[in-house]
Parts: structure tokens; sequence; C-alpha cells
């Protein structure tokens, strides 16, 4: 037995059990240094089979549910009192076609040995049976602990990979932008989010590499101080920035998070940007909105301690004007500038007044009445409204009035003139002398933005440090007794109550768009 190519072949059964025993030790020996001992345990049980001509071949194993399986002839159960039974007997019947060995290694019970033959047993084939249950018995053993370590390592590997999934569906479930750096700034955790949009970078082409080389846009530098200081202080950092990333302007809220993966120093650090345009767009209405219901309480407030010395002064100024005219009807001319100053009296009272009832459209509560109205009958009514005025005969106003749109609003017909003609006025302030104004209305996308009418001018434009500003009250570019610097911000409560908004988009020099956006009568 000494040359490998015996161990293959199984020997012939007139050989008896006595090579048999060497090939199954040596068999055995590849079973202890296998991952796959039942395969080879088969090998053996073939070999003792076709070496003894014998019926049956099998071990039956202790199953923890105290069955026997069969292993060898397929599998089968049987009950362990039957085996008890047949174990016993077989030690004492001498000479019996069916032999059963204990397998027993290190005290534990495993099972048992049988083989079947369709004759007598010789002495030395017993003799045989039992070294071979000898031999078997610790390979068995170990068979079986390696099968155990092999299903924990599987179940352990199933887990910690279920675990991670489970962990990269929650980051990747969050509607932020998300990563993990390491001390060496390489990423080790790059979620969904930050795959996908116009500068989305895939997990792959990510993972493993320095962040410097991934968000190559941005400054190194700053990069690396910004993560520097998490790591060093182990403090939470927040800034916001604006990006031109995605083709238009967005703020993001970044969040730079230390994490520690046992107790000491930082050892990664989680990145999170979050979109909060819409947020930032959110809070700058509503911090408009309070602002002029401040100014609306105010305004209200004042209302009556202005208008009554107004009525006052506006009609004495004009008692004033009757006595210069009765003065002038009785041939006496006073010398002096009377009339030229009491009207400017009267001009300026009247400036006041205009004033007063601009703050007082600010009151709270007010009537207005709302109806269905078409947003195209709004913008008609106004222009017919503005025909007349002498500068709108220098410049072109084209209407662009969307005929499909079917949409309505429910509003205050008369307010939304009111807008449409203060944003008219405004485009013909920044015109100039000539120009163009289009007014467009056009259908929105959804329910609650199903209306929008625009009004477009190709004047001066407004710088954009100052867009944020024109919608405040009493802001206003025009000297003195030209504007009061309510049109826009009367506009803006307007709009508000409506349920809508207005937005303006403005290129120095070459032109501004307001535009407002209203819900359907549906959706209000
Ligand atoms: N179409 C526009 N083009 C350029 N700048 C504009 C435009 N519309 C408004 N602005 C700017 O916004 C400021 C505020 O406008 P708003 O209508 O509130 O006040 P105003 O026009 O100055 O005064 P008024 O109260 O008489 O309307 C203006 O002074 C102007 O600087
Ligand atoms: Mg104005």
């Amino acid at each position: 037995m000494n040359s490998s190519s015996h161990t293959e072949t199984p020997p012939a059964p007139a050989a008896g059990i006595a090579p048999l025993l060497g090939v199954v030790a040596r068999v055995a020996a590849r079973l202890a240094a296998t991952a796959h001992p039942e395969d080879v345990l088969l090998e053996v049980l073939e070999l003792v089979r076709a070496g003894l001509a014998a019926e049956e071949c099998g071990v039956w194993l202790l199953s923890p549910a105290g069955l026997i399986r069969n292993w060898g002839v397929g599998d089968f159960e049987v009950p362990v009192e039957e085996v008890e039974v047949a174990l016993d007997s077989a030690a004492t019947a001498e000479g019996r076609a069916a032999v059963i060995e204990r397998l027993v290694a290190a005290d534990q019970r495993l099972g048992a040995f049988v083989v079947r033959l369709a004759r007598r047993w010789t002495d030395d084939e017993r003799a045989g049976a039992r070294a071979i249950a000898n031999v078997l018995a610790p390979v068995l053993v170990h068979a079986q602990h390696s099968h155990e370590l092999e299903e924990e390592v599987a179940l352990r590997t199933t887990q910690v990979s279920d675990e991670r999934r489970f962990t990269e569906k929650i980051i990747d479930s969050l509607p932020v932008g998300l990563y993990v750096i390491d001390r060496e700034f390489r990423i080790q955790a790059w979620n969904r989010k930050r795959e996908t949009g116009m500068q989305g970078v895939s997990r792959e082409e990510a993972i493993g590499r320095t962040i410097f080389e991934i968000l190559h846009r941005q400054p190194a530098e700053l990069l690396r101080r910004e993560f520097e200081e998490v790591f060093r202080t182990g403090r939470i950092q927040q800034f916001q920035m604006e990006s031109l990333a995605t083709g238009d302007l967005r703020v993001y809220r970044i969040t730079k998070i230390p994490m520690r993966l046992a107790d000491g120093p930082v050892t990664h650090v989680i990145t999170i940007g979050e979109d909060v345009t819409d947020w930032k767009e959110a809070e700058g209405r509503f911090s408009q909105a309070e602002k002029l219901a401040a100014l609306g309480q105010l305004a209200a407030g004042v209302m009556h301690e202005i208008n009554n010395p107004l009525a006052t002064i506006a009609a004495c100024a004009e008692s004033l004007q009757l006595k210069l005219e009765d003065l002038a009807a009785q041939g006496i001319e006073l010398k002096g500038d009377y009339h030229e100053l009491l009207t400017i009296v009267d001009n300026e009272v009247h400036r006041c007044k205009r004033i007063v009832d601009g703050l007082l459209d600010f009151s709270r509560p007010k009537t207005v009445t709302k109806s269905l109205v078409h947003i195209n009958q709004v913008v008609e009514k106004t222009l017919f409204l503005l025909k007349h005025h002498v500068r709108f005969k220098k410049v072109h106003v084209h209407q662009h009035l969307d005929p499909e749109l079917a949409t309505l609003v429910y509003a205050s017909e008369e307010q939304l003139v009111q807008v449409l003609m203060a944003l008219l006025l405004n485009a013909l302030d920044a015109l100039g002398d000539t120009g163009t104004i289009i007014i467009r209305t056009r259908p929105g996308r959804t329910a609650t933005e199903a209306v929008i009418c625009e009004v477009i001018d190709d004047g001066q434009g407004i710088p954009r440090g100052e867009q944020s500003k024109i919608f405040e009250p009493f802001y206003t570019t025009k000297p003195p007794g030209r504007g009061t610097g309510l049109g826009l911000s009367i506009c803006y409560g307007i709009i508000s109550d409506h349920g809508g908004r207005i937005e303006v988009d403005s290129i120095p020099g070459k032109g501004s768009t307001f535009r407002v956006i209203l819900p359907g009568s549906e959706g209000v």
C-alpha cells in the first residue's frame, strides 16, 4: 500500500479486510485535512463495501434530536432505542451477517459503523471492521467539528453581511448625501445620494480613494483643514455652503461628525450634506411675512393719528387756495408765489396719504372679496388701465397669454390688478425711456403652483446683493418723491394671502423677471 495508485483502486473482495485497512487509514488522513469530510467519508464506505462485497456499509450518526442518520446509504432516521438494541445484540451475536461497531471517540458517542454481508464474517474481517470503526471515530469527530465550524462561519458571514446590508440600506435611504473618511482621508462609506445627480460619483469609484481625489473641485487645503478640525477637537462642525454644481444655485448645510471606533481619539469623520435651499427660502418668506404683519399692526395704530392732521392740512390748503381765488376775483393780486407754495403743500399731503394708504394695505383684518378669476383677464384689465399712462406709450408691451390656460384662481381681482400694476410700474421705471416689457401667463406644474404670471423687462436689472432686499418695506433705490419702497412688499403680502409666492430672477444690465405663482382654485 505504498504506491498512491493503489489507494484509489478498491481491492478485490478476495483480498479481504487487511489491505483495506491501509487504504482506509490513508483516506482517513485525507479526511482529516479536507474541508468536505462527507465526500471522503463516503469514499471510505465505498471502499469497504466493495472490498467486502457488503450488502450495506454505512455510518449511523447520533443526531441532536436523538435519532440516527444513515450515512452512506442515503438518509433515513432510526429511533435511538432500535440502534441500542442492534448494538447490544451485535456485540453478542458471533458470526452474524451484520456487524455493528460503536463509534466512540474520547468518550463521545457518535453512532455506529454498520456493515452487512450476505455471508458469515471471518474473525479477521470482524477485527478489521472494529479497526475501521476505530479509525473512523476520531475522523468523524473532526469532520463534525469542522462541519459545525463551517456552518458557524457561514452563519456568521450571512449575519455580518445582513447587518452590513441593513446599515447600508439605512444610509442609502437618507435624503442627504453622506460619506465617511478615515484618518488618512480615505473614503470608507459613500451613500446612494452621493452617487446620484450631476456631480454623482459611484461607490466603487469613491471607496478607498482620498476625499481630495473625489471632491477635486473643492479646494483641498480648505477640506483638509475642516476635517483636521473635527479630528483634533472631536466636536461636530456645521456650516452652510452655496454650490452651482447642479446648474442653479443651491444652499447646502454641511455637518461633520466625529466618530470613534473605540474609546480614544476620533478615527473617522462622517460628513452629511443636506440641500436646504427650499428651507432657506421658506425661512426668508416666513420672516418677511412676520415683518409685514408687524408693519400692519403699526400701520393700523398710527393711521388715525396721521390721517386726521393730514385731512386738516389738506382742508386748510384748499381753503387758502379758495381765498386766493376770491382775492384774485376781486382784482387783488398778492405778491409772492403763494399759489405755487399751496400746490406743493397739496401734492405733499397727497403723497403722505398715498404712503399711509400703502401702509394700510398691511393692516389686518382686511375685507377682500375673492372670486374665481382668470389670470389672463386680470392681465388684460391691468393693461387697459395702464394703456393711457403717458409713460407706457414709449415702451413696447407684449402680452403672451396662454389661451390654453384653463385653471382659475380664487382671488381678489382688485388686489391682483394692484400687484400687476406695481410690477409693471417697476418695470417701466427700470427701463428708463425705451425698452420692452413682456407679460406672460402659463400653467404651473402642480395644483399649489397652478398659475404663473411673469412680468419681464429688459431694463437695468437688480444687483445680486440687493435681490433679497427688494421685498422689504421701504426699500427703494428711487429718488425721494418717486418711490415709497412699499410696492413690492405690498405685492408680497397680497400674493402670500392668496397662498402663492412671488419670485425674482434678475441679471444686472440685462433685465428682470418677476414671477407670480398662484394655486389653482382647487388647490386652495
Ligand atoms: N423691474 C425692476 N427692475 C429693476 N429694479 C427693480 C424692479 N422692480 C423693483 N426694483 C427695485 O426694487 C426696489 C423696490 O421696489 P418697490 O416696488 O417695492 O418700491 P419702489 O418702486 O421703489 O417704490 P413704490 O413704493 O413707489 O413702488 C425699487 O426701488 C428698485 O430698486
Ligand atoms: Mg414700485
